[in-house]
């Protein structure tokens, strides 16, 4: 089993990454990050006890991370993800509590006590990881490998023209993740999943309905933008039932700006790539973040070709097979 930190800031789509990782067998979450973003960490550190719980994994230790970026003040998105992050569902109140260790303490204690074996997962801003490797800066060489969803290349932002949202949170603290493995060995440069290819992986009406329909849940409800926003489902599988509205939402969202009814599977396309980097085309690239230009902060760039004459540090994914991993997501989630 592969051994996972997952570093979040759930979130509709981080979700479906948790599930994903909870319901895969060759995958073991050693930890999980609570990351502010999409909504303020407090409340990603609730979404995720409650998913555990659900998902009957309560045991694994969910730390709170940093309220703030490191350098400017929090913006969240509840137009995204919902007022509590996970759309039109209302969870369940966790009755377990978050650990007492912060989040940049919990992935500097499990790196080093498993050097060379633990897969780091980012799905949210890179605060937490920025933290960590002030602390520990050889975190980049006791990692296996470190998988990041974030930033866009050749691709517009979905934040602002040019930036992605998970970069846009925390800038400063994506230029430091980077600029951390500017040395590292071409096995343990992060691989990235940026807009470019996340964009690819969309999600539609018929892929919830195979999911519950996978999952024994039953009635199959239809979803439509023609659905009253706040319907609740009705599936009968708890999981599949709050994982319904909370997707509902993200359609609406996605619908809202035109790009059909249908949402961006971002993070779970991460988690699978984290398992299965056989998913992913890559090619190398030195990655860095605009900390400065007034319209283009928070952009991701990347030099391909070594024009800055500096070596690679990335590896970004250039190319996937989405049906093959909504087969995946659907048949996983829906088994577990
Ligand atoms: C990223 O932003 C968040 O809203 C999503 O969860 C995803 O991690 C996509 O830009
Ligand atoms: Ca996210």
């Amino acid at each position: 089993r592969q051994r996972i930190i997952l570093d979040v800031d759930t979130g509709v789509d981080d979700s479906l990454a948790l599930l994903y990782l909870l319901a895969s067998p060759d995958a073991e979450i050693m930890g999980i990050a609570s990351t502010a973003g999409n909504v303020p960490a407090a409340q990603v550190a609730i979404n995720n006890l409650a998913w555990l719980e659900l998902a009957r994994a309560p045991e694994i230790e969910v730390t709170l991370g940093a309220a703030e970026p490191l350098e400017i003040p929090l913006r969240t998105t509840e137009d995204t993800h919902g007022p509590h992050g996970v759309g039109y569902a209302e969870l369940p109140a966790p009755t377990r509590r978050i650990s007492d260790r912060s989040a940049a303490r919990m992935w500097v204690d499990l790196v080093r006590r498993h050097p060379g074996e633990l897969i780091g997962l980012c799905t949210g801003p890179l605060t937490n990881l920025a933290l960590a490797l002030r602390e520990e800066p050889e975190l980049p060489r006791l990692l296996r490998r470190l998988v990041i969803m974030g930033g866009a290349f050749d691709h517009p932002g979905n934040t602002t023209p040019t930036n992605e949202w998970n970069i846009h949170v925390d800038p400063e603290a994506a230029k430091i993740v980077f600029d951390a493995f500017s040395a590292a060995p071409p096995d343990r440069r992060p691989l990235v999943c940026a807009l470019d290819i996340t964009e690819t992986i969309e999600m539609r009406p018929a892929h919830l309905i195979r999911l519950a329909e996978r999952a024994g849940s039953h009635p199959i409800e239809k979803v439509s933008p023609t659905d009253p926003p706040a319907a609740r489902s009705a599936a009968s599988n708890p999981i599949i039932r709050y994982l319904t509205d909370a997707v509902r939402f993200y359609f609406d969202f996605h619908h809202g700006y035109d790009l059909g009814y249908l949402a961006h599977m971002h993070d779970p396309f991460a988690a699978a790539v984290a398992l299965d980097p056989a998913l992913a085309r890559t090619r190398p690239a030195t990655v860095d973040v605009e900390l400065t230009g007034t319209l283009t902060r928070g952009a991701t760039i990347a030099d391909r070709a070594g024009m800055w004459g500096r070596p690679p540090n990335a590896d970004i994914v250039v190319g996937t097979d989405p049906v093959r991993f909504f087969d995946r997501m659907i048949a996983r989630i829906g088994d577990h």
